[in-house]
């Protein structure tokens, strides 16, 4: 009878695989974009989302492949409508979100919103507990391409129980949506994540200092640490946090801080170069309308986000953690590997790699100082270069010889 059931449901039901092969292949690479929360919180209206969309034409975000542009929490309001829909403020959006989709469409963006698994956003909106479907519908009619779900309310709600709903939901509305999991790492949704949604937050909030903690936030360094120690042993051996990172499904330390008023030049440079070597989705936290042309200068990068969207979706892994300096490498597609020296004395220091003990890379390699934009010798010497403190040096290190 039970068997007999469930046929009859499978055949009531849409094929799920075909539904599912929609969402395949969204985020091959991390995905890159805007998001209101890190500067603008509650703060948010159309006219920022417009412009800010506007200067990233302008500026070359776009064409660089910052594509996501993501309204965070408290774009709703306090109650949802007689049909149970979810509104947006008008005061805040009052051409609606359909339009403003369609706006970020016509100009190449892709459109993305937010919700939470539970009764209420973290802001004290409605969340989607409960709604699931009627709000992924609600959702595919204004154009949504991507999802952020975030984990407030939830109370004793199993997290892969709650992310996989929404995601069968997504399904469901059959537009396909990049599905961006904020559970803050408490289940460690790297074990359970992979075919649920794209990309896993994997701690709490970060907050535009370098090794800060306030309440639930940290500064990125400190939020480093947690992706080097969350998962023991973190050898380079296919170990650590990285081993769960790869194409279509990432790791996701949070947003960028890159440019926000904490952090110093070399600092937001640091930390951009790291999110990097992380394969981390890169998603622009301060006002883009407002950055120095140095910060938009390396967020732009060519050569640093190519390591980010290497096609290969190897994540780093530190290999040296020594007082005043890290070292974190990552094997990428074409067969070279990605080297970050990072400064983390607090004063200028000179730092050195002597590449003779990274069996890894298999011989002789020509090493590329990205942020120099400048050839740097061979890994038969060491590389040493004078770096401010919590400055990087970002290298390519490319073989000599085909392997
Ligand atoms: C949580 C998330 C943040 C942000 C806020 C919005 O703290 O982790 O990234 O979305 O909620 O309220």
């Amino acid at each position: 009878m039970k068997k007999l059931l469930s046929l009859l449901l499978a055949a009531a039901l849409p094929a799920l695989p075909a539904l599912a092969q929609k969402f395949e292949g969204l985020a091959l690479t991390p995905p890159m974009g805007f998001n209101t929360w890190n500067t603008f919180a509650s703060n948010i209206n159309e006219v920022l989302i417009m412009e800010t969309a506007d200067t990233m034409v302008k500026n070359g975000m776009r064409d660089a492949g910052y594509t996501y542009i993501v309204i965070d929490d408290c774009w709703q309001l306090m109650q949802r409508d007689a049909q149970g829909n979810l509104v947006a403020d008008p005061a805040k959006f009052p051409s609606g979100m359909k339009a403003l989709g369609d706006y970020l469409h016509e100009r190449g963006f892709k459109f993305g919103i937010y919700s939470c698994a539970g009764a209420k956003t973290c802001g004290g909106f409605p969340g989607s507990q409960g709604h699931e479907y009627q709000d992924a519908k609600l959702f595919a009619s204004w154009g949504v391409d991507y999802l952020k779900y975030d984990w407030c309310s939830t109370n004793t709600r199993d997290p892969k129980e709650a992310y996989t709903t929404m995601r069968d939901a997504l399904y469901a509305a059959g537009r396909p949506v990049v599905f961006s999991i904020c559970e803050w790492g408490g289940s460690k949704p790297w074990e359970w994540a992979k075919d649920v949604g794209h990309l896993w937050r994997t701690t709490g909030d970060i907050t535009d200092c370098y090794d800060c903690t306030q309440r639930w936030e940290r500064g990125w360094k400190t939020i480093l640490d947690l992706q080097r120690t969350l998962v023991q042993p973190n050898d380079g051996q296919g170990n650590g946090i990285g081993q769960f990172a790869g194409p279509g499904h990432w790791n996701d330390p949070d947003m960028l801080e890159v440019g926000s008023a904490g952090l110093t030049f070399a600092e937001s440079r640091a930390h951009f170069s790291m999110w990097c070597m992380l394969a981390a989705p890169l998603m622009a936290g301060a006002d883009i309308r407002h950055v120095s042309p140095e910060i938009l200068a390396v967020m732009t990068d060519k050569e640093a986000l190519a390591i980010d969207q290497d096609r290969l979706g190897k994540a780093a892994w530190p290999f040296r953690t020594e007082p005043g300096r890290e070292i974190w490498v990552r094997e990428l597609a074409d067969g070279s590997w990605a080297l970050a020296l990072l400064n983390t004395g607090d004063q200028t220091a000179e730092l050195s790699v002597d590449f003779h003990h990274m069996w890894f890379l298999g011989g002789e390699c020509a090493i590329r100082d990205i942020w120099d934009k400048k050839d740097a010798g061979t890994t038969e010497k060491a590389f040493t270069k004078r770096l401010d403190s919590h400055d990087v040096a970002l290298l390519r290190l490319s073989p000599l010889k085909k392997k």
